[in-house]
């Protein structure tokens, strides 16, 4: 959570960090703010609450003119949004501004014994202790800035990725991380920092991912600087940033949610792009390949995520299973980091992530690793933390992801569950190469089976109408749609926030079946599976209680269409795909009725995309 920029170089350092702010938006939206240091040595601060829009109006008419700049878009965790926790952050002589990324979980130690030394805070926020922490030791020690830095972020527990200036100086910017994403931008003359690489993909592709408790130390007209705690160097590793500017825009779109679900057929191909061998005779993910005897002689997998992630992951589990006979569980990462799990070094761990940087998840991995399990990522952020702490892994390739509601990762994440399970499979034997050859057939064709259900869209527009206002919803699924019908209920919550409860179809009468009644749309994924049959009683109970039945059945249905208030007619796929079929009408549907409500659907409250903190 929490997007930070920083910008030193000749250009336009105030049009630079607000442009990298808006980019970073998606990281949390509830106040920004700018540090900017002129020329002159002036430190000049503007933060307010609300999104990067209002800052720009804020700051108009201002003195905006500076060599270098810090800047922060802020998802709060310590003090409610408003101007005076916005980051940046002053240190009490005004000499110093940091923004923050993280949390410091000591902050409030730290903050009682700096008050002992007579310091006064402003603000409710952790980030201020820290720059109050530097600016002590600078002042006691007489010492320079990069070695307050140093010696103050050996004494912070926490999360964080950082950037602090001072006033007087127009020539560096020094930033740190652990275990919160902070990624360099070199460019001629010029050296950008962003929460990730979408600030300045216009300047430059050279890109170094800073690693934990590596501080960066940048000054104008120097080479790069990376230096551990104890002041020991590193070297600096440049990578190329893979990622287009085009890519960061809606393209036409309304929102990047509706880009993004509208993509599918072509994020899918992606994702599937390179992985289909021997002329469509099976799939072979290369972590998979360059991991065979792990994977063969494997005891249970454990599979660990968060939210839409983890929705992806209980498909993932029911793939493995089904197609490789290998145990499967999933948990969900936060549950997982502290419940001392029972791992051995037969297993293999599993770690989804869109982001890359969840973390919960991080932490998951952290134990896995430590408990001697081969480690496992399923990520789509290239050069994220996560596929860089795990042993092997795969891609998702579904490009950047900026609407806060996950689609087209979702279903790249089952699609990348597909082919590992198939994988596996091949490797362990454990389906015949008829089935594997038909199963791969049926990938290829997924991303114009995707398109012809995205036709579904005037169809749920109009829909949606109908139940603008419904302030509960039930989604119910068996088996592999089971997982759809959390998925769809997570949706709906988050972006339109209207209560919605995924159930498996048949528990519905242990308990929620007593919500049922004509104020309670059941929203019921009903494709033509082995569970068919057991889903049409289903349907019959809800009807029988007065309850409105929106259906997602397979083209020609004829008994659920009977009985249900409305069909949305997807085509016909082996089951083990239906998910990706499936979950597109629910994506719209939560969609349009979050756009019939006036919400903002690409930022809805209180979330954010990444999620960095615990
Ligand atoms: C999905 O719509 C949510 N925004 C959220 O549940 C998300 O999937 C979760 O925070 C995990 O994120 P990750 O995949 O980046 O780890």
């Amino acid at each position: 959570m929490c997007g930070i920029v920083g910008y030193i170089g000749n250009g336009n350092v105030y049009d630079i960090l607000i442009n990298g702010l808006k980019r970073l938006e998606y990281r949390g939206y509830d106040s920004a703010g700018i540090a900017l240091v002129s020329e002159s040595g002036d430190l000049n601060v503007y933060k307010t609450v609300g999104k990067v829009s209002n800052l720009e109006n804020f700051c108009a008419g201002k003195n905006t003119d500076a060599k270098l700049g810090i800047a922060h878009t802020r998802w709060a965790t310590h003090g409610e949004p408003c101007d005076n926790n916005a980051h940046p952050h002053f240190s009490e002589d005004g000499n110093l501004a940091i923004v923050h990324n993280g949390t410091i979980e000591n902050y409030q130690l730290l903050k009682d014994a700096l008050s002992e030394h007579g310091c006064k805070f402003y603000t409710e926020t952790d980030t201020e202790v820290l720059v109050q922490l530097i600016e002590y030791i600078k002042n006691e020690n007489k010492c320079e800035l990069i070695d307050a830095v140093r010696s103050a972020l050996k004494q912070v527990i926490g999360a964080y990725a950082i950037a602090v200036v001072e006033k007087n100086n127009p020539n560096q910017i020094i930033a740190a991380r652990k275990s919160s994403p902070l990624v360099v931008g070199i460019g001629e003359d010029e050296v950008f920092l962003g929460s990730d690489g979408t600030p300045f993909v216009e300047y430059t592709k050279d890109v170094v991912y800073v690693k934990d408790e590596e501080i960066v130390i940048i000054r104008r007209g120097e080479p790069l600087k990376l230096v551990d705690f104890d002041n020991k160097e590193s070297k600096v590793n440049v990578d190329r940033l893979q990622l287009s500017i085009s890519q960061l825009e809606k393209g036409g779109y309304p929102h990047f949610m509706l880009k993004e679900i509208f993509e599918q057929p072509i994020t899918l191909t992606d994702c599937i792009r390179g992985r289909v061998v021997n002329a469509g005779e099976h799939v072979m993910l290369n972590g998979v390949f360059s991991n065979i005897d792990k994977f063969k002689e494997v005891n249970r997998i454990i599979i660990v995520a968060c939210g839409t992630s983890w929705h992806a992951s209980l498909l993932g589990k029911s793939l493995i299973q089904d197609m490789c006979q290998i145990a499967v569980e999933v948990e969900y990462a936060s549950e997982f980091r502290y419940s001392n799990p029972v791992i051995t070094d037969k297993d293999i761990v599993i770690a989804v992530s869109q982001s890359g940087e969840t973390a919960d998840t991080l932490a998951a991995i952290q134990i896995a690793r430590q408990k001697g399990a081969f480690v496992y990522g399923i990520s789509n952020v290239v050069g994220s933390s996560i596929p860089r702490e795990t042993d092997s892994g795969t891609y998702i390739h579904v490009g950047p992801e900026i609407g806060v509601a996950s689609t087209k990762a979702f279903t790249g994440q089952v699609m990348v569950f597909t082919m590992l399970a198939l994988s596996v499979a091949k490797i362990k034997n454990t389906l015949s190469d008829e089935t594997i050859r038909t199963l791969v057939n049926w990938i290829l064709k997924i991303p114009s089976l995707v398109t012809e259900t995205l036709n579904l869209d005037d169809q749920i527009k109009r829909l949606s109408l109908i139940y603008t206002y419904a302030r509960n919803f039930m989604y119910l699924g068996r088996g592999y749609s089971y997982p759809v019908a959390l998925e769809g209920a997570l949706k709906l919550k988050e972006i339109s926030y209207i209560h919605a409860e995924g159930y498996p179809a048949a528990e519905m009468k242990h308990g929620p079946i007593a919500l049922i009644d004509s104020e309670m749309p059941t929203v019921i994924i009903a494709p033509k599976d082995h569970l068919y049959e057991k889903i049409v009683s289903n349907v019959q109970q809800i009807k029988s209680r007065g309850g409105s039945i929106i259906a997602i059945v397979t083209k020609g249905d004829t008994v659920i269409k009977e009985l249900a208030d409305h069909v949305l007619e997807v085509p016909e796929v082996p089951e083990c795909l239906t998910p990706i079929i499936t979950s597109i009408p629910l994506q719209l549907l939560s969609y349009y009725i979050a756009v019939n409500r006036g919400k903002d659907v690409d930022m809805p409250r209180n979330l954010a995309k990444s999620v960095t903190v615990e």
